[in-house]
């Protein structure tokens, strides 16, 4: 906390990423500082050991420091980094998306999702000659995507967090960037309706931590078809956790396009736009270009991180292992006479608390992070799962969650969970982080 306040000082919000600041925790029991991690695990600057179940906000896929990729990106320094031509590996790693993702005909980088994301809306207005965009889910901090809330402040309320203001994003583009809500083909059939012949694109997550509803998301392929729109899978987040030819593959859908950025390279900024070749092809007449997007330990990182992905089949035991995860968590609900449920696919478990009033779930879920992080559990009440994790970091998490929702369940029954608050509770809300 000290670092933090040194942090608030010079650096506007304190972090360059909403989702480390320390006031999404437990805000002065949870880790603020990380000096090292390895494996599973990272220590903080006071050293104090804790698993990662936030694994690098789902950058790290195989674990931190996985030794194939490291090896692989130290030596490729030992050979440079960024050239004044082009490194064969760019072509390389084109081949290999090219051969894993369904709907990767060609290939743009970029370095972080957000940027992805950008470049997809643009070459989707670009090839379509249309300005207006539907949105579904978190696209990151860009103008195009922010520019919803200049309609209306709520409209990101739902997909990304509540109580952003557009602010610095150009009044002009209000309209252009527009809601719809997951799951709901009517909504989006009226809102491509209503938007006819104006609209380059939808994009979306294809999915999070639940599977799709039935046939829904072929569905939202069709519509988007019968309107000449392109669908733009956002799989920055699930990346190759549900298999090896992405949550596309996973779903059985292919998109026009498709954004990956963090878990491809395991930590290392890398991100990839894709999709089909007569899409694709039309970016080589815009201007989307940039000094390190190809730089080549991107590359490698993004090569080896795929190909190691694949030989240790990690998304199928990521599957197995959140199985266990998630028995081990009900388990210990059951023990603990608590009950929630470690629920959602099981690449992607979070925890259900038993109450319907959100209050009282933002309590319970600070607790869990409070007393999670007191027994060297990092994370929210949900788990990013890496391949480095394994039988003790099931162990030390199950034991831990036992005596946490022992805690919880008195604290419940008797009406004292304040008493058992060290901390203020957890912040979804923007505006409340803004110093
Ligand atoms: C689905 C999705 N899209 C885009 C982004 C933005 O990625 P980045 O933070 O690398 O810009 C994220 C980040 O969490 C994400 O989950």
């Amino acid at each position: 906390m000290e670092i933090h306040h040194r942090a608030l000082e010079l650096i506007p919000g304190g972090t360059q990423l909403v989702s480390r600041r320390p006031t999404r925790y437990a805000c002065g029991v949870s880790p603020v500082y990380a000096a090292r991690a390895s494996g599973a695990r990272f220590w903080d600057v006071d050293s104090n050991e804790y698993i990662d179940w936030v694994s690098g906000i789902g950058a790290i896929i195989l674990g931190y420091c996985d030794p194939v990729v490291d090896q692989a990106v130290c030596e490729q320094i030992g050979r440079g980094v960024n050239f004044s031509i082009n490194h064969e590996l760019e072509v390389e790693l084109a081949e290999e998306l090219a051969r894993t993702i369904p709907c990767a005909e060609m290939v743009r980088y970029a370095k972080c999702g957000g940027e992805a994301c950008a470049i997809a809306i643009r070459i989707a207005r670009g090839a379509t000659g249309r300005d207006k965009v539907l949105f579904c889910g978190y696209h990151g901090w860009h103008d195009w995507y922010l520019a919803a809330n200049l309609d209306a402040q709520a409209n990101l309320n739902a997909h990304l967090f509540p109580g952003i203001e557009p602010i610095g994003v150009p009044r002009a583009l209000a309209g252009t960037s527009i809601p719809f809500p997951y799951g709901d083909l009517d909504a989006l059939g009226e809102a491509l309706d209503s938007h006819r012949g104006q609209v380059a694109a939808v994009i979306m997550e294809p999915l999070r931590s639940e599977a799709p509803p039935a046939g829904y998301l072929s569905a939202v392929a069709r519509v988007c078809r019968e309107h000449s729109v392109l669908l733009i899978f956002d799989e920055v987040s699930s990346g190759m956790r549900f298999g090896m030819a992405g949550a596309q593959g996973f779903v059985g859908v292919t998109p026009d396009l498709a954004v990956f950025a963090k878990s491809i390279s395991n930590g290392y900024p890398m991100a990839v736009v894709c999709g089909k070749r007569d899409v694709m092809q039309q970016a080589a007449t815009m201007f989307i270009s940039s000094t390190y997007w190809s730089d080549a330990i991107g590359l490698t990182a993004a090569l080896t991180t795929l190909r190691e992905l694949r030989r240790r089949d990690v998304a199928a035991n990521l599957a197995r292992f959140g199985a266990l995860l998630q028995n081990r968590i009900d388990q210990a609900a059951r023990e603990a006479g608590f009950g929630a449920r470690c629920t959602g696919l099981s690449t992607a478990p979070h925890i259900d608390f038993p109450t319907d009033d959100p209050a009282m779930r933002t309590k319970l879920a600070t607790l869990y992070i409070q007393e999670m992080a007191k027994r060297g559990c990092h994370g929210y009440a949900s788990f990013y799962l890496n391949a480095a994790q394994g039988a003790a970091e099931l162990e030390q998490t199950a034991a831990a969650a036992r005596e946490t929702f022992s805690l919880l369940a008195q604290g419940l029954e008797k009406g004292a969970l304040d008493a058992l608050l060290e901390c203020d509770l957890q912040q979804d809300a923007f505006r409340r982080l803004v110093r």
